[in-house]
C-alpha cells in the first residue's frame, strides 16, 4: 500500500480484519507499506501491521513477494503509481477519483486493460448493507420506473477561512474540490442504483479565494502558523442537474460549506411504485416507502438493514446490531479477494471509474460553457 493517513487507516483496518468476517480464499498479507518519510512509514507501517515498509513506492512495483498495490495517496499520484503497477503485472486497489484528468485516467484504464490485472477503484459507499439492498429493490422493479434522484454530499470542515490550503483545495494534486471529492461519491451512487448519465449542467464557486499554505495535514484536518497565503484553485461547492439515459432527472449539490454536516452523504429516489432514502450519518438504515401500502399507512418506513436478507450483514452481529464506515472498506475488500481468486475486476473498478470521471469532466465542461454537455463527448479515444 502507498500512503499511510486517512485512507492508509481505514485500508489497513479492513485488510486485517476481512478473514475474522469472511472465508474467501484469498486472503491479505500485510506485506508492506510506502511512504517518503521513513521515520513516518516505519511507524505507520507498525502501528497498522505491515510486515516491512519502502520509502519509494516504486520498490513495492519491483518486490516479487507483492501481488496486489493499494493507492491511497493524494489523486496526483494515481496514475503514475497505477500505470506502473499493471506494467508489472501487479493488481491495483486504487483511491477514487481514477485521476485529475480523462488524459490520465484513460492511461491508467489502458494500461490495466493491456496488462490484464485486476483492477479495482474504492468508491465504498456502494458496500454498505443497505445499498446494496437499495439495488436489489431497484433491481426487482419494486421502485418501478425511476423518476427521480436528489443526491446532497454535504461537508464543513473547510468553512474557517483560516484553514490551511490543503492537497485537497489545490487543483494540481487535486483536480477539482467538492465536485472531485465528495461528489464523485454520489455520482457513483447514482450510476450504482440509478443508470447512466446522458447529458449534465453545473455551477461552481469559491468561497474562500486565498489560504494560508498547510504546514501539516492528514485526511480532513491540517495545522497552520504561516502568514503566507496562497490561492484556492477548485470549487468550495459544485451543483449539478442530470438527465439520465433512462429518462430520469437529477439533483447534485456538494459543498464544504454546508454548517452542521460533517459527512452529509444523503440521496432520495423516487419511482412510480415507491421511494427511497438514505443518509451516510445513518448508514444501517434505508428508508423506504411502497405506493402499494394500504391506505391510512402510507408513509415512509425505517428498514434497519442488519438482517440476513441485507447483503454483507450477517458476515457481522444478530439482527439491529450496528455496522459502521469501515465496514464498507471490509466489504469492498472481500469483493476484491473473490476477484483475485477467480480471475475478474468485480465492480467498481476502473471502467466504473473512467465513467465517473467523464461524468466530473462534463460537469467542468458545463461550468466553463454555461451549458448543458452530453457525457459521452468527455469519452477520448482509447489508445491515448
Ligand atoms: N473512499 C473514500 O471515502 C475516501 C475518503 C478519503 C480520501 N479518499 C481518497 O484517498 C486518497 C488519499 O486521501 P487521504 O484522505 O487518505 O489523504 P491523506 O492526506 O490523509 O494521506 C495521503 C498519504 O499519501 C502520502 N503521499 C502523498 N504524496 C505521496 C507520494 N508522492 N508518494 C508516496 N506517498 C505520498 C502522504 O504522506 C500520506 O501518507 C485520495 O485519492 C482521496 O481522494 C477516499
Amino acid at each position: 500500500m502507498v500512503g499511510y493517513k486517512f485512507m492508509g487507516k481505514a485500508h489497513s483496518h479492513a485488510y486485517r480484519d476481512l478473514p475474522f468476517y469472511f472465508d474467501c480464499e484469498t486472503e491479505p498479507v500485510l506485506q508492506a507499506l510506502a511512504g517518503r518519510d521513513e521515520e513516518g512509514v516505519k511507524a505507520a507501517a507498525e502501528k497498522m501491521g505491515w510486515l516491512s515498509y519502502e520509502t519509494d513506492w516504486r520498490r513495492l512495483i519491483e518486490r516479487d513477494d507483492i501481488d496486489l498495490i493499494d493507492i491511497v495517496t493524494p489523486n496526483n499520484t494515481h496514475a503514475e503509481i497505477a500505470i506502473a503497477a499493471a506494467e508489472a503485472g501487479k493488481h491495483i486497489l486504487c483511491e477514487k477519483p481514477l485521476a485529475l484528468t480523462m488524459e490520465q485516467a484513460q492511461r491508467m484504464y489502458n494500461a490495466v486493460k493491456k496488462n490484464n490485472v485486476i483492477h479495482m477503484i474504492c468508491y465504498n459507499y456502494r458496500f454498505s448493507p443497505a445499498m446494496q439492498f437499495a439495488k436489489k429493490l431497484i433491481e426487482e422493479g419494486r421502485l418501478g420506473k425511476i423518476y427521480h434522484m436528489r443526491a446532497t454530499y454535504l461537508q464543513d470542515w473547510i468553512m474557517d477561512p483560516k484553514f490551511p490550503l490543503v492537497w485537497r483545495l489545490t487543483k494540481e494534486v487535486t483536480g477539482s474540490g467538492a465536485l472531485g471529492d465528495i461528489a464523485a461519491h454520489s455520482i457513483d451512487l447514482a450510476r450504482y442504483l440509478v443508470g447512466e448519465f446522458d447529458e449534465v449542467t453545473g455551477m461552481m464557486e469559491t468561497f474562500i479565494k486565498e489560504r494560508p499554505v498547510a504546514e501539516v495535514s492528514g485526511g480532513l484536518s491540517a495545522k497552520s502558523d504561516s502568514s503566507v497565503m496562497k490561492e484556492v484553485d477548485v470549487d468550495d461547492a459544485s451543483a449539478f442537474l442530470v438527465r439520465f439515459e433512462n429518462g430520469a432527472m437529477g439533483v447534485f449539490e456538494a459543498s464544504r460549506f454546508a454548517g452542521g454536516n460533517r459527512n452529509g452523504n444523503r440521496f432520495e429516489i423516487n419511482g412510480s411504485k415507491g421511494s427511497i432514502r438514505w443518509d451516510m450519518e445513518s448508514m444501517n438504515n434505508l428508508e423506504v416507502y411502497f405506493a402499494d401500502d394500504e391506505a391510512g399507512l402510507q408513509g415512509y418506513r425505517n428498514i434497519t438493514c442488519t438482517e440476513e436478507q441485507h447483503p454483507f450483514a450477517d458476515a457481522y452481529w444478530p439482527a439491529g446490531h450496528i455496522i459502521g464506515y469501515e465496514h464498507t472498506f471490509i466489504n469492498l475488500m472481500t469483493e476484491l479477494m473473490k476477484g483475485l481468486s477467480e480471475g475478474y475486476s468485480p465492480s467498481p473498478n476502473f471502467d466504473d471509474g473512467i465513467k465517473n470521471q467523464e461524468i466530473l469532466a462534463a460537469i467542468e465542461k458545463s461550468v466553463e460553457t454555461r451549458g448543458w454537455v452530453k457525457v459521452e463527448q468527455m469519452k477520448l479515444v482509447e489508445n491515448v
